[in-house]
């Protein structure tokens, strides 16, 4: 089993170095190849996804990703940016499908921004659709307007589409993993103003028709987004398109007590995907060893399950996390009065101690 392991910039060296600590334990006969991406491959390499790079992720089983981004290429222009590398695997990689499920530790229900018992259990899936709409619609781009309310002004305008099949597998994708789960769908739209999601949300039905032991419900965006944070607990499976993905995906982690708890896939027709976690590259703490390397690791686990078939070594990354939850180890991100506050290195030595069963120490 071949895995690309892409660890970008800032926190991402950092937090995917510990979750390679962890996928070397398992005893597993994997071969891992590093390459650059993001604004560390653009530095050395001209390119923020070299052809080298996406080359090794396309003979890949597996992409396992850090993040990529910072502040200091804001002015490059776009197709520089480090931004366009992980948008440029999506699309060469077919990866329409992406999973992010929030799910929140019960060890770690008060490092919730919201009450204990709206967030005690929550255990959620938000399927986003990961290669259409506004990120990728064409044309885009700026010009003179030549009409609106302002003829003649500079404007910049963006194209949101989605075509039958795009609508079509990611519902097939939502409906299926509801029966893995409490076979409830909330498809979320904007149908009420925007013509593609009148259009997506007329397909959904249609895909639903497919699976009628499974429970649909259509939500507009602006009301998922007020249901999540005052009764989270009602959702199960939520799919949407992928920009209310991106911005509902962000509300869901914090409900969890934490963004660095998220795990994600990121997967194609044939279950092949990119692991990373939901968060950035947080370059404002990147390289003090503060970042919490779990979602990654979890996203290994994610990797093992979906994409390499090894639901038990999977099962053993999790268990590790609970453990060391457990123990009260804390990055400071979900640092709590009481728990202990540990480094990213520190973190990752203990799931791994967790997961080879040797004792770890709270010092
Ligand atoms: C995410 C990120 C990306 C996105 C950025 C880095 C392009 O926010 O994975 O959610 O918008 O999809
Ligand atoms: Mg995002």
């Amino acid at each position: 089993m071949k895995i690309a392991v892409l660890p970008g910039d800032g926190i991402g060296t950092e937090i995917v170095a510990e979750a390679v600590k962890v996928l070397r334990v398992l005893d597993l006969k994997l071969e891992m190849e590093t390459a650059l991406v993001g604004g560390a491959a653009y530095e050395a390499q001209g390119h923020p996804l070299p052809e080298s790079t996406l080359a090794l992720a396309q003979a890949a089983d597996a992409v396992l990703f850090g993040a990529v981004g910072d502040w200091k290429y804001d002015k490059l222009e776009r197709a520089l940016r480090p931004e366009q590398a992980i948008l440029g695997l999506r699309k060469h990689l077919g990866l329409f499908a992406n999973f992010r499920p929030a799910l929140c530790y019960e060890q770690l229900t008060h490092a919730s921004s919201l009450k204990p018992e709206l967030v005690a259990g929550l255990d959620i899936l938000i399927i986003r659709e990961l290669t259409g709409d506004i990120y990728f619609g064409l044309p885009r781009g700026r010009r003179k307007a030549v009409d609106g309310h302002f003829p003649g002004a500079d404007e910049a305008f963006d194209t949101m589409r989605y075509s039958r099949p795009e609508v079509e597998r990611i519902a097939h994708v939502a409906f299926q993993a509801a029966r893995q789960r409490s076979k409830k769908v909330t498809s979320v739209d904007k149908a009420n103003v925007l013509e593609t999601f009148q259009f997506w949300k007329d397909i959904v039905t249609e895909v639903h028709a497919q699976y009628p032991d499974v429970e649909l419900e259509h939500m507009y965006v602006d009301n998922a987004a007020m249901q999540l944070v005052r009764a989270p607990k009602k959702f199960d499976v939520v799919v949407t398109g992928n920009m209310f993905g991106d911005i509902l995906s962000d509300e869901a982690a914090m409900l969890t007590g934490s963004i660095g708890m998220l795990p994600s896939a990121s997967l194609d027709a044939n279950n092949k995907g990119l692991y990373e976690p939901s968060h950035g590259s947080a370059p404002d703490i990147a390289g003090q060893g503060l970042a919490n390397p779990l979602a990654t690791i979890l996203s290994a686990s994610m990797m093992l399950r979906f994409s390499l078939q090894q639901p038990a070594a999977a099962d053993r990354i999790e268990s590790a996390v609970k453990a060391v939850l457990s123990l009260g180890l804390r990055t400071a991100d979900i640092w709590s009065e009481g728990t202990t506050k540990v480094g990213t290195r520190a973190m990752g030595d203990a799931v791994v101690a967790a997961i080879t069963g040797k004792t770890i120490t709270k010092s």
